[in-house]
């Protein structure tokens, strides 16, 4: 049998995944676009064995039950049936980075745990299957297959919905400096969340108008053009949140905190220093700067009162396996 350890990055989304067609599928509303957070990590390892009675999950070293196992499970059943194998596994997972600092580790834990799980089953996937994969146990996870400006197209299906790589990690040296103003677990995760977007009369509006911020997004990214890119990614990020705040029932994620950072943000801008933001679905705002500017923006929010920690990253590499061993040397 086998065990393989691989390891991969969050991602950031500079055009806003929210809604789904088929939530089952994780068939998305609307394209979206990434840039994966080099630095920060899960590491997972994946060992199938015979002898194993049920698969486990460790996180940072506890052991996980109830949802959170399922979700982790019905994932490895996907990997098992093309593999045509029926073994239970054991799940190692570490993330060098906090959980809730509004980075989400099932980006990085879901890609992470396709990678290692489909070479311990002994399957040679191309990264775009990877990705197609990774999609079905979470969203955001089939862009952190992809290093650097990652593009997770809609698709017609199952099929066709996965990431392809839009630019090179070293294309655009930006650097993402996280505001974490709250480290609080949400009452609302993500996936409760996209099943609610529907609900919001200004989902339909939104995901109509994806294509041409999804344009304007790909082609700032290519050119390297700061101000589009900034305008562009804030107003996305703004519906997203709008639609948030419409849906029934509301989900708010931004505090008081969040907008005094982001009215600060646009303040800076317009003195000229290249910074926007983007929030998710947390109040920990994401600032995104060019690196001439990074050392001011990280001082004026470290002063800033209700700022609790800041945490930097820079566009990151593909997920990668790092090690393979078989655990039994007979077979
Ligand atoms: C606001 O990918 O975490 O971060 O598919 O249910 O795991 P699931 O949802 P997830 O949703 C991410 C939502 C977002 C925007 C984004 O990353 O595109």
């Amino acid at each position: 049998m086998l065990k393989a350890t691989a390891v991969a990055s969050p991602n950031i989304a500079l055009i806003k995944y929210w809604g789904n067609r088929d939530a089952t599928l994780r068939l998305p509303s609307n394209g979206s676009i990434s840039m994966t957070l080099g630095g920060l990590t899960t590491e997972t390892s994946v060992t199938f064995n015979a002898d194993f009675q049920r698969d486990e999950f460790f996180l940072n070293g506890e052991p996980i039950f109830g949802d959170a196992l399922n979700r982790v499970s019905n994932h490895l059943d996907y990997i098992r049936r093309l593999a045509g194998i029926d073994t239970s596994a054991i799940v190692e997972s570490r993330n060098n980075f906090p959980i809730g600092v509004g980075i989400a580790s099932s980006a990085s834990g879901f890609s992470a745990l396709t990678v290692a799980a489909s070479a311990a089953a002994g399957l040679d996937l191309s990264q775009q299957e990877l990705s197609r994969l990774s999609r079905l146990g979470s969203g955001s996870a089939c862009r952190s297959i992809y290093g650097g400006y990652v593009e997770w197209h809609r698709g017609e299906g199952d099929e066709d919905s996965f990431a392809t790589p839009l630019a090179k990690a070293n294309h655009w040296n930006l650097v993402d400096i996280i505001v974490v103003i709250h480290k609080e677990h949400k009452a609302t995760g993500s996936t409760q969340g996209h099943l609610l977007a529907e609900t919001s009369p200004l989902q339909d509006p939104r995901v109509e108008d994806a294509d041409r911020r999804l344009d304007v997004c790909r082609s700032a990214i290519l050119s390297k053009d700061f101000h589009r890119l900034a305008t562009v990614v804030e107003q996305d990020s703004n519906m997203m949140h709008a639609v948030m705040m419409t849906s029934s029932p509301p989900l708010l994620y931004i505090r008081p905190e969040t907008i005094a950072v982001m009215k600060k943000i646009t303040d800076l801008r317009s003195k000229g220093l290249e910074v926007c933001y983007t929030i998710d679905a947390g109040p920990n705002v994401h600032c995104i700067c060019t690196p001439s500017f990074e050392q001011e923006v990280t001082s004026e929010f470290s002063n800033l009162q209700g700022v609790i920690d800041i945490i930097r990253a820079i566009p990151g590499p593909d997920a990668s396996i790092i090690e393979v061993e078989a655990t039994d040397p007979q077979e």
